[in-house]
């Protein structure tokens, strides 16, 4: 029977699509489900996506829609990226899911019915608008954080979960398992900070708004999110329902989760089961952030980043290898594009895609596209041989280790000694003796081996890459983990490589990202995005004399409703300007107002009427308006 293994994601809020920092958080856990796979291992990947609470009832609101169906529209763009992504998990969960609401309830029951969880008030400072509680700390000078409106003492009644009498037990357990917490410094941090100095009772409880599970002693109480949200981990698996009979999965092997979310992981979901006798999962670990502008990515600063609109540019691959590589172990990654496009130019397009093309096209040049027999072995060989088994062990144990940025460079490495091969074996000069075809040979079959190799190493990171780093092989599917040496790839027809990561021309692509990410933004917010024109230097604006100008005369041109001719005061005599301003304003708006006109613009008749200038006005698209200077302003004074 197979060794089973079960990993999984945090459940996410369906609140809005989601950014490329969720995404990371689904990309590493799928590259270690399918490390797993490739090991043999009968593997549970469960993600899916958190539903309840107030917030997503308001956002829901906000749209006009009940908030299953403005959650049912967001967890459908969820599940459109998984599939996007490449991430197979093998199941979905909801919280909206009949099965887990009645897991939910029962485990509430039974936490009740034990003593672990207790009716009493939950105080704080409310925000009658807002239907919040806050601390003290958090409504800064008495008004509500979020929409500063005064908050004033209140009670409301609500259920609360013993925490405290489980944290000892806790503290021992977290003291005798090394690695349950991963990052191992954030350990301290969680005993030192949160359990020693006395853990609080948790309100799982609220009755100020209904979108939850009810508490099903009490209809007037929704269940708060964290009993319901954690318990899918084990709900998804049969625990208190009939729908699956997976509990023997669990304890999970890896809980894959945002560092953020570190503390409701390892103190309140590690009671939460021994509340329930049940075992602790082997490890919680919390990744670090994908940072952007130096900060985290939030929908509410508005600087989240698209993996749908960066597919399109970079392919789905790039994402996936940029995103692992990144990120190290109990550290934040930096995304930016820019750091982005070199890491796949460099890394993908250059290294591995050169390796992959010159390696097929020398095998189709040589030996008509059929990898030969070993041959004679060159010097070079024992050596590229060792670095791929020291590879192939150096992997694994960083992939068991969940070091899956440290598994990443450990492939590129072989990918950079392969072609350093290339370069000490020189096959140019083998092909030209007739002498060294032996030799030549075994050059060619040490390459494509080591390519065998690299496409099943990157598989768990890079599928549909490495699925095709197989074919030009001339291999029907990825190299088997225990067929990874010794397999005889002699007599296989290679193909001629396309670019497998084609090189991205920055100067291209970044403008169009960014023109892009401004449309999205313009279109979310309802206005027009805006048509930006090349940058000029200040010696180009120098170019253009504009001087204020007081307004003498206006009138309408005959047979036209746009145009006016007017008369302005330049500082040194009267000028003549035709302006489409007519629909905007009536004369007697515009006599005697001062305004900023282009005097050195070259003339033009518009009607037949001589247009000596340009007055400057702004444009919504909707309607004009003149861009009036202060009344004090001398005529003739220069605007730069
Ligand atoms: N619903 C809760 C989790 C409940 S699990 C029982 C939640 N959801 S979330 O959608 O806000 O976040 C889900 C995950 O995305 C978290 O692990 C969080 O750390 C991760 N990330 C959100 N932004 C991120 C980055 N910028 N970078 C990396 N991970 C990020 O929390």
């Amino acid at each position: 029977m197979k060794n089973k293994f079960y990993i999984t994601t945090p459940i996410y809020y369906p609140s809005d699509k989601l950014h490329i920092g969720n995404t990371y958080t689904t990309v590493v856990s799928d590259a270690i489900a399918r490390y797993k796979r490739m090991r043999g291992f009968d593997v549970m990947f469960l993600t899916g996506t958190d539903e309840h609470g107030e917030k997503l009832q308001k956002v829901a609101a906000k749209h006009g829609l009940k908030p299953i169906e403005y959650i049912d529209g967001i967890v459908a763009s969820i599940k459109e990226l998984w599939q996007l992504m490449d991430i197979k998990y093998d199941r979905f969960i909801r919280t909206t899911d009949d099965y887990h609401v009645e897991s939910v309830q029962k485990i509430f029951k039974q936490l009740y019915d034990q003593g672990d969880i207790y009716l009493g008030a939950y105080e704080g400072l409310y925000c009658t608008d807002c239907e919040a509680f806050w601390t003290e700390t958090q409504a800064v000078g008495g008004n509500c954080p979020d929409c500063g409106r005064p908050v004033h003492p209140a009670k409301e009644e609500a259920y609360f979960f013993r925490m405290s009498k489980y944290a000892d037990r806790l503290i021992e357990y977290i003291e005798s398992h090394p690695g349950f917490i991963e990052p191992e410094s954030r350990k301290n941090e969680m005993i030192n900070n949160f359990l020693k100095p006395g853990l609080q009772d948790l309100c799982i409880s609220r009755t100020s708004f209904d979108w939850g599970i009810p508490v099903p002693i009490n209809e007037k109480h929704v269940i708060y999110v964290w009993i319901d949200a954690l318990s899918n981990y084990i709900t998804a698996l049969g625990y208190g329902n009939g729908k699956y009979n997976d509990m023997d999965y669990w304890p999970a092997d890896v809980q894959v989760i945002g560092k953020d979310i570190l503390r409701f992981h390892t103190i309140y979901w590690p009671i939460m089961l021994m509340a329930l006798g049940l075992p602790l999962p082997k490890k919680v670990y919390g990744h670090g952030w994908l940072l952007i502008d130096g900060g985290k990515m939030s929908k509410s600063k508005g600087n989240v980043v698209d993996p749908v609109v960066l597919s399109k540019y970079f392919g789905v691959d790039a994402i996936r290898y940029y995103l692992l590589s990144e990120i190290s172990i109990g550290q934040d990654g930096l995304y930016n594009n820019e750091i982005f496009i070199n890491r796949i130019n460099s890394d993908l397009a250059n290294d591995l895609g050169n390796l992959l093309s010159r390696t097929t096209a020398m095998i189709i040049k040589y030996f008509g596209g059929v990898i030969p027999e070993k041959g004679a072995a060159t010097a070079f060989d024992g050596a590229l041989e060792a670095f791929a088994a020291e590879t192939v062990k150096k992997y694994a144990d960083h992939m068991d280790a969940y070091r899956v940025s440290d598994a990443t460079a450990d492939v590129m490495a072989l990918v950079s000694r392969a072609n350093k091969y290339i370069d000490e074996t020189a096959p140019w000069v083998l092909a030209k003796d007739e002498a060294k075809k032996g030799e030549l040979a075994s050059v060619m079959y040490h390459l494509a081996d080591s390519l065998r190799i690299v496409a099943a190493l990157f598989s768990p990171f890079m599928p549909k890459s490495s699925e095709k780093i197989a074919e030009d092989l001339g291999l029907s599917e990825i190299p088997a983990w225990d067929g990874l040496f010794g397999a005889d790839i002699a007599g296989l027809t290679v193909k001629k490589s396309e670019a497998l990561f084609p090189r991205i021309d920055a100067d291209k692509v970044l403008p169009a990202l960014e023109a892009e990410a401004a449309a999205k933004k313009a279109a979310a917010e309802g206005r027009k995005p805006q048509e930006h024109k090349p940058q000029v230097t200040i010696d180009d604006f120098g170019k253009l004399e504009i001087r204020a100008a007081e307004v003498l005369t206006c009138e309408k041109i005959e047979k036209s409703d746009k145009l006016y001719k007017l008369t302005v005061d330049d500082g040194e005599g009267k000028r003549q300007i035709v302006s489409g301003i007519a629909a905007y304003y009536k004369p007697e708006e515009l006599i005697g107002k001062k305004v900023a006109v282009i005097v050195n613009l070259a003339p033009a008749k518009l009607r037949g009427v001589e247009s000596d200038g340009m007055i400057l006005a702004s444009d919504d698209g909707k309607s004009v308006k003149v861009v009036f200077l202060d009344g004090s302003v001398e005529n003739g004074s220069i605007i730069r």
